[in-house]
């Protein structure tokens, strides 16, 4: 395992971290607690040393879990977010200090933890002024509850304005070979201000492991419906020529394909850990060992010339 510091904090983070958006059960089918704390055991026993979850996923469970399997294991650095209030079945951006400080206490709860490694704002709440939520936040790193500032999906005008009130470490982004729209100035910009890319979605739900021959039937509950929609038409077909690419150089070196696509990401320096999502202990060790290698400039460059004429 290969370890990356995140922006300017003393986290060394493991370059793959694994993600519990799944372990929560309720946006990619059926999921199995006593396997979700093996995945998470799995994660730990394969080098990864941070875990990303959120109290939505699952409403709480995947927390619950994550708490579960990391008892007793001090070496483990979690992240995890605040700012989506679910009322019913709408979700809705609440980052005001009262939803914060409610979220943060049952987040340490569940988590079984004293403090929290990184707390970072899910989504932007248009309707709470930056120095609310913010203000909130340092207090908790005053009061030891967190110990970094992070946020995600916050786009570059909105990061310029965090910057001048708060000390933020990163920023998770949907990050992947399909998805590259940070590149062209949330990067950037993250970069010039010392602040880490956490990326997500880097495996596309799924899709960037190569495994379907044809569309998966997915239910519209399933995040792969709504979320991530390479799975459907026009998505599948323009995705098919760069699976093709990614296919051959992985047989090329005989590697899965989950490890071209995690290691173009980790290809770019910005990104401290790439977030990996794992329904099974089997998926995470074979992410985790991507790691390992790196992708040569050749391949790179293959991957490149076949990117922006599909998408
Ligand atoms: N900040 C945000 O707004 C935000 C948004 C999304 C995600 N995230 C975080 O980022 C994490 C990663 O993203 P993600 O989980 O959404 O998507 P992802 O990592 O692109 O995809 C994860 C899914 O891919 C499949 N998979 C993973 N490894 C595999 C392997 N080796 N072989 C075959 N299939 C494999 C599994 O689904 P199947 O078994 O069903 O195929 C798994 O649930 C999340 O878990 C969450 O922690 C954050």
């Amino acid at each position: 395992m290969k370890f990356r510091k995140i922006g300017d904090s003393d986290l060394e983070v493991s370059a793959v971290a694994l993600g519990s958006w799944v372990l929560g059960g309720d946006c990619w089918g059926k999921v199995d607690d006593s396997v979700s704390v093996r995945v998470v055991a799995e994660a730990i026993d394969s080098g990864i040393n941070f875990i990303d979850t959120a109290p939505i996923y699952g409403s709480g469970r995947s927390e619950i879990i994550i708490g579960e399997a990391i008892k007793g294991k001090k070496d483990v650095m979690v992240a995890t977010k605040c700012g989506l209030e679910k009322k019913g079945r709408s979700i809705r951006p609440n980052l005001s200090g009262e939803f914060i400080r409610d979220e943060i206490e049952n987040s340490l709860q569940r988590l079984g933890v004293e403090r929290i490694d990184l707390y970072q704002c899910h989504w932007p709440d248009p309707d709470t002024p930056l120095e609310e939520s913010f203000g909130e936040l340092k207090k908790l790193i005053t009061e030891g509850k967190i110990r970094y500032i992070g946020v995600s999906n916050f786009e570059k005008e909105l990061l310029e304005e965090v910057f001048k009130i708060a000390p933020i470490v990163s920023n998770q982004m949907r990050y992947s070979i399909f998805d590259r729209n940070i590149e062209e100035d949330n990067t950037p910009l993250c970069a010039a201000k010392g602040v880490s890319i956490l990326s997500y979605g880097s495996l596309g739900g799924g899709i960037l492991t190569g495994k379907y021959e044809e569309p998966p039937v997915i239910s519209k509950s399933d995040v792969r419906s709504f979320f991530y929609k390479y799975y459907a038409e026009p998505f599948w077909s323009k995705a098919q020529g760069v699976l093709a690419v990614l296919k051959n150089i992985a047989e090329e070196r005989d590697v899965p394909v989950a490890h071209v696509a995690i290691n173009w990401v980790l290809s770019h320096k910005e990104v401290a850990s790439c977030i990996v999502g794992s329904r099974t202990p089997e998926q995470i060790k074979q992410s985790a060992s991507a790691a390992d290698r790196e992708l040569s400039t050749d391949e790179i460059e293959k991957i490149e010339k076949v990117i922006p004429c599909l998408f």
